[in-house]
């Protein structure tokens, strides 16, 4: 098995680490061939809070993964989230030099939309384009042989803390990966979950993680708004855990195993027998005060998206509804809720399968390791080629000094 047509996701959550292998033999359908997954130490919120135990957390998913793939793993495409990122949409305009509009001239519109200022210890990791505008004309993708003279570029930015972004990388590098590239994790998810119509028609992607809740709004094809919530599935289980007096891991089980955020279409007499703080007597709790706690939490985040989609307008912009994933999704009645507090369609969002042990990964939580996968894969193909793991990273640096010398041109 030749090393460069490996492609590797690595998804570090706040409550796991998980790598995934793909390999595309020529002539044969990408597949799956590792997957190593371990709990996760050392983030808080999506953010690295201790640099040891998240290498360590790192290093044994990567271990796991390099097993039972009896592959190298010497570069991996990470995902990203935490409070720290910060999305906005900025647009820019030129004049076509020509006749007819070039590659050259949407490299130019392209540039004068991210010229923005932005803090200094701040880094930009995503420029999408929403759309061109030629003359008059809105709506279009690709504006390269059209005639006009003005051309018009709208682009979705998504900037994030140069620390905290480092940070990340160089705990990936000192498990002994190199880092190919940095994906905002709600836009993975979304790319394993969501179907090209649904991105079309208008969608709100919520990934429900344990530290964070990742929100990536898309319409007309293109990603319009991005946005990291502080409040996961761990918050979940807190709450659980103190309004019960029970530990965090008795909390996390009552959570997963007879857990709902409906408590008023439970039975009332239905009760389950939890272990109490440090050692004192199992007692019994009932499920409606179990759905009661989880409920309430579930309304404030649901509340924190509906306040999301209408400070910035967007109600008529989501035709499709809300599609929830991550692990955090798993709690059952979630969806219903949604429902009720969105008003508008929630399902739950499963990564779409692809070669090779789909069924381990038909689950909600790897959703954004599988669109980290999928993203390497697409820049392996539109490259061309796959290249060794030196090369990309001499690429990210360039690629991340080019970003931010655009950026920072305006200033200086
Ligand atoms: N069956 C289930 N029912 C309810 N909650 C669940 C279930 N399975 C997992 N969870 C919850 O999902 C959360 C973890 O989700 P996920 O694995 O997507 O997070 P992560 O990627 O590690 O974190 P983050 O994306 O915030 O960094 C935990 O809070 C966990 O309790
Ligand atoms: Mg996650």
């Amino acid at each position: 098995m030749k090393e460069r047509n490996i492609t590797v996701g690595l998804d570090i959550g706040t409550t796991k680490v998980c790598t995934i292998v793909g390999i595309e033999n020529p002539g044969s359908e990408f597949e799956i061939v590792g997957i190593g997954t371990n709990p996760s130490q050392g983030l808080k919120k999506g953010s690295v809070v201790n640099i040891d135990k998240t290498v360590s957390s790192i290093s044994a998913s990567l271990e796991e993964a390099k097993l039972m793939s009896g592959v190298k793993i010497s570069s991996a495409t990470i995902g990203i989230a935490g409070s720290h990122i910060y999305s906005f949409n900025s647009s820019g305009v030129v004049a076509v030099k020509g006749s007819e509009i070039t590659e050259e001239d949407v490299n130019r519109v392209m540039e004068a939309a991210k010229a923005v200022i932005i803090p200094s210890d701040r880094e930009v990791l995503h420029v999408l384009p929403q759309e061109f505008r030629v003359d008059n004309t809105s709506g279009i993708k690709n504006p390269v042989g059209m005639c006009g003279v003005r051309l018009e570029a709208h682009v979705h930015i998504v900037t994030g803390s140069i620390s905290l972004i480092q940070n990340l990388i160089k705990c990936a590098e000192l498990a002994g990966v190199k880092v190919n590239n940095v994906i905002l994790q709600p836009i993975a998810s979304s790319g394993s979950v969501l179907s090209l119509e649904e991105k079309e028609l208008g969608v709100v992607l919520v990934d429900v993680g344990g530290g964070t809740t990742d929100i990536a709004i898309w319409k007309d094809g293109s990603l319009i708004h991005s946005q990291i919530i502080p409040v996961g599935g761990n918050h979940f289980t807190n709450d659980l855990a103190v309004a019960l007096k029970i530990p965090y891991m008795e909390a996390e089980r009552v959570k997963i195993y007879h857990g709902s955020v409906l408590a008023e279409t439970l039975d009332q007499s239905a009760n389950i027998t939890v272990q109490g703080l440090h050692g004192t007597r199992p007692r019994d709790v009932q499920l409606s005060q179990v759905a009661a706690v989880l409920g309430a939490r579930a309304d404030e985040l649901f509340g924190l998206i509906k306040n999301i989609i209408d400070e910035r307008g967007l109600e008529n912009d989501i035709t499709g509804g809300c599609i929830l994933t991550g692990g955090g999704a798993l709690i059952k009645g979630i969806a219903e809720l949604g429902e009720y507090i969105l008003e508008r369609p929630v399902k739950i969002g499963y990564p779409s399968p692809f070669g090779g042990m789909t069924n381990i990964m038909q689950n909600p939580k790897y959703s954004t390791v599988l669109g980290l996968l999928l993203e390497a894969q697409k820049e392996n193909t539109i490259h061309g080629k796959y290249k060794d793991s030196e090369t990309h990273h001499a690429d990210l640096v360039v690629r991340l000094s080019e970003s931010l010398k655009s950026v920072f041109k305006e200033i200086f």
